[in-house]
């Protein structure tokens, strides 16, 4: 038999949910083939009615216990899409069971509708959390809202994590409703940066 000469294919396995790409490059008289795949196929798509109760454990257990929290969170969601205010609501989904969720909604700047909408709540499943779930969730949101027209997004939350995305604060487009000023953050898609008080749906504050 024919000593095989190729060298096998080396098989990488990130646990990162967004870096899943397949490359494939020649050397020397071989194909060498890298496959960077991810142990999780994580699909991202709009909530359905069928995934509302999941939405409100997800969210439930990602918030749960959490200092900057105050359990109003899964309600929030429900507000808002009673309201006919959630503007987009993005499920993660995992071997068929959601694992992650991400809502926008429009704010208000000095109480106009100017396109520019807000990032939250998001959440991941405890134990799927620094997997690039809500990496992915942020990403795929935020695409589609400019998609869609917007002109930028707000949130409140850890500039830490953020930051990322490229969100950071602009002091004269703020809101008063954040623990400190750097926990209020904007990604403006335009070079056009309004000024301004920045106020959320009515539906992250009461029952309405
Ligand atoms: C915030 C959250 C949605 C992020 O989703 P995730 O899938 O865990 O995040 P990713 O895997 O995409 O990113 C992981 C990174 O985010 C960091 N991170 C996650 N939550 C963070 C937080 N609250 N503050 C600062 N950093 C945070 C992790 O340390 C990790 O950093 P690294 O990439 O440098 O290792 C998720 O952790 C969660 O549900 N948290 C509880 C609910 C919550 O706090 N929601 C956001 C409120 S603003």
């Amino acid at each position: 038999m024919k000593k095989a000469q190729n060298p096998p294919c080396k098989t990488v396995w990130f646990c990162r949910a967004d870096r899943i790409s397949v490359t494939s490059k020649p050397r020397k008289k071989c194909i060498y083939i890298s496959i960077y795949f991810s142990i999780m196929d994580i699909t991202i798509r709009q909530e359905l009615p069928k995934d509302i109760e999941a939405i409100v454990r997800i969210t439930f257990a990602a918030f749960e216990g959490k200092p900057y929290a105050d359990g109003t969170e899964p309600l929030i969601i429900e507000r808002l899409r009673k309201a006919e205010a959630l503007s987009l609501s993005l499920v993660a989904e995992l071997d068929k069971k959601l694992v992650g969720h991400v809502a926008f909604s429009v704010v208000t700047i000095d109480g106009k509708n100017k396109n520019w909408y807000g990032l939250g709540p998001v959440s991941v499943l405890p134990e799927l959390q620094k997997q690039g779930i809500g990496t992915k969730l942020i990403k795929q949101g935020l695409s589609l809202i400019r998609d869609k027209g917007a002109k930028g997004c707000v949130l409140e939350g850890s500039p830490i994590y953020y930051q990322r995305f490229g969100f950071k604060t602009y002091p004269a487009l703020f809101y008063e409703g954040a623990p400190a000023p750097e926990y209020f953050m904007a990604l403006p898609f335009y070079v056009d940066i309004p000024q301004g008080k920045v106020q959320f749906h009515k539906a992250f504050y009461a029952d309405i």
